[in-house]
């Protein structure tokens, strides 16, 4: 009790072990972004230039200061790059930090540059610019992704595996086609990200705090040099509007689940009990107690990096969802959940193409596999409906039949003779046999997009014409 009061009384002493000095230290620790948004020193600079280029063009300053504040700013740039920038947390960001040594090495005509801007179009477009190049890095790594299983699939065009669903043997298919599987989600992807680059493409520099300004400045100009196609015409929405970042990490959450799932199945391939793969010994780590190991550690790595790629997602969401307009400060928790996530993003898909060039395929294992758990059971009823003209259904009830005598007998369908097969139904001839092959099953299914080696070999050209 006694404890307590002393507690209630003095509050501050709760931060003190900490903060030597009070709240304004706490003040200044949860304020400060500088720790993180340093990552967007670049685009703040090139965002700076663009803008005094843009102000000494319309008059709004004069050449001569325009020129001080360009040549300070390049300064700065080698500076940070050189390492040589002191970050200081009591000018909170990335802006006031520039801004402040722009002071110190120009004098007065720095006061100039924050001329009909704010901190608040300043922020979206720094950011906004940052995503964009993240976009591109991210069409690069997925093209290299989709890459790696073009020659894949090109390479295993006739290699047969089991198809599964249920995580069932369902019915052969060839490991090219599984791997155009993987095209057709990273392309869809990929196509987001091109959709996502699109979007964002309108410069948000002159919107200022949220209405506008009164200075004659071009947007137009400011736009065009920072490579974007447009201005955007609304500066309520312009300074609030953070759907380029959330946009961002959907198509991350999306892409993530595709290498989850992916990485899953190199899991369970790699296995001892599946053996369809090797994994490469530079994609793979081995035990510090059991000498027989090797562990697909990437894999299950690039698998667990959905579960913080999701987050990051479901953060800004969160975020944003009650979010009056226009700014608020909410909004400076945007950055450390796109700038995660893009890690985690980049990481993975590198990791993931360089498991995918590596692994060795055994197609003895696929192959054995790929027979088992009667396979090519819809390839006998298909042929009872296309050569003895019996209804599908009657069909499937036959080959039930058999699939179940063979069970009884624990022989593959091939295994089973003429004259049992016959016994279930009298219209089967010895010609049956030619389809219950898994080659056999694979090269009939000719249908667009299914996994004969052809088929597939037209699904590779067709993404090698667009890569
Ligand atoms: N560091 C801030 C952010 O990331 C910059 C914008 C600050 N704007 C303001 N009105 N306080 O959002």
């Amino acid at each position: 009790m006694a404890e307590e009061t002393k507690d209630t009384k003095s509050s501050n002493q709760m931060w003190g072990g900490r903060f030597a000095s009070g709240p304004a230290a706490i003040m200044e620790e949860i304020n400060a972004s500088i720790g993180f948004d340093k990552k967007l020193y670049a685009q703040d600079i090139r965002g700076s230039i663009a803008h005094a280029t843009m102000l000494a063009h319309q008059g709004i300053i004069s050449g001569e200061d325009k020129d001080k504040i360009v040549d300070g700013l390049n300064t700065i740039l080698s500076e940070i790059e050189a390492g040589q920038f002191e970050f200081s947390r009591k000018l909170e960001d990335i802006h006031m930090n520039i801004e402040a040594r722009l002071a110190t090495l120009i004098g007065p005509a720095a006061g100039r540059l924050h001329t009909a801007r704010s901190r608040n179009d300043q922020v979206a477009l720094d950011f906004r610019l940052w995503v964009k190049e993240e976009l591109q890095k991210t069409e690069t790594l997925l093209t290299n992704l989709i890459d790696a299983f073009l020659d894949r699939a090109q390479e295993h065009a006739e290699t047969v595996m089991p198809g599964f669903t249920h995580l069932q043997t369902a019915q052969p298919v060839t490991f090219g086609h599984h791997c155009m599987a993987y095209v057709e989600m990273f392309g869809r992807d990929r196509q987001r990200v091109r959709h996502a680059i699109e979007h964002l493409d309108e410069s948000p520099i002159g919107s200022a705090a949220l209405a506008g300004t009164g200075y004659n400045i071009d947007r137009h100009m400011t736009a065009k040099a920072l490579g974007f196609r447009e201005p955007t015409r609304n500066s309520i929405d312009t300074v609030s509007d953070r759907d380029f970042a959330l946009e961002f990490l959907s198509i991350a959450a999306i892409c993530a689940t595709h290498l989850s799932r992916l990485a899953e199945e190199i899991v369970i391939w790699s296995t001892a009990q599946f053996g369809f793969i090797r994994l490469s010994d530079a994609f793979s780590t081995g035990s510090s107690i059991m000498p027989q190991k090797k562990n697909p550690d990437a894999a299950e790595l690039v698998r667990a990096k959905t579960g913080r790629i999701n987050g990051s997602l479901i953060a800004l969401l969160t975020i944003m969802k009650g979010l009056p307009l226009a700014y608020s400060k909410d909004m400076q928790e945007d950055k450390e959940q796109v700038f995660d996530a893009a890690e985690s993003l980049e990481l993975s898909l590198a990791a993931m193409t360089g498991m995918i060039r590596d692994l060795e395929v055994r197609a003895d294992k696929m192959r054995a596999a790929a027979g088992s758990g009667y396979s090519t059971a819809t390839d006998l009823a298909d042929w009872l409906v296309r050569e003895a003209g019996l209804p599908f259904r009657d069909a499937h009830h036959v080959t039930g039949r058999a699939v179940a005598l063979a069970e009884e007998k624990a022989c593959d369908l091939a295994d089973l003779s003429l004259e049992d097969l016959q016994a279930i139904h009298p219209a089967i001839t010895a010609d049956i046999y030619n389809v219950l092959t898994v080659e056999a099953s694979v090269a009939s299914r000719k249908s667009y997009g299914g996994t004969a080696p052809d088929e597939v070999r037209k699904q590779i050209k067709w993404w090698r014409s667009r890569n």
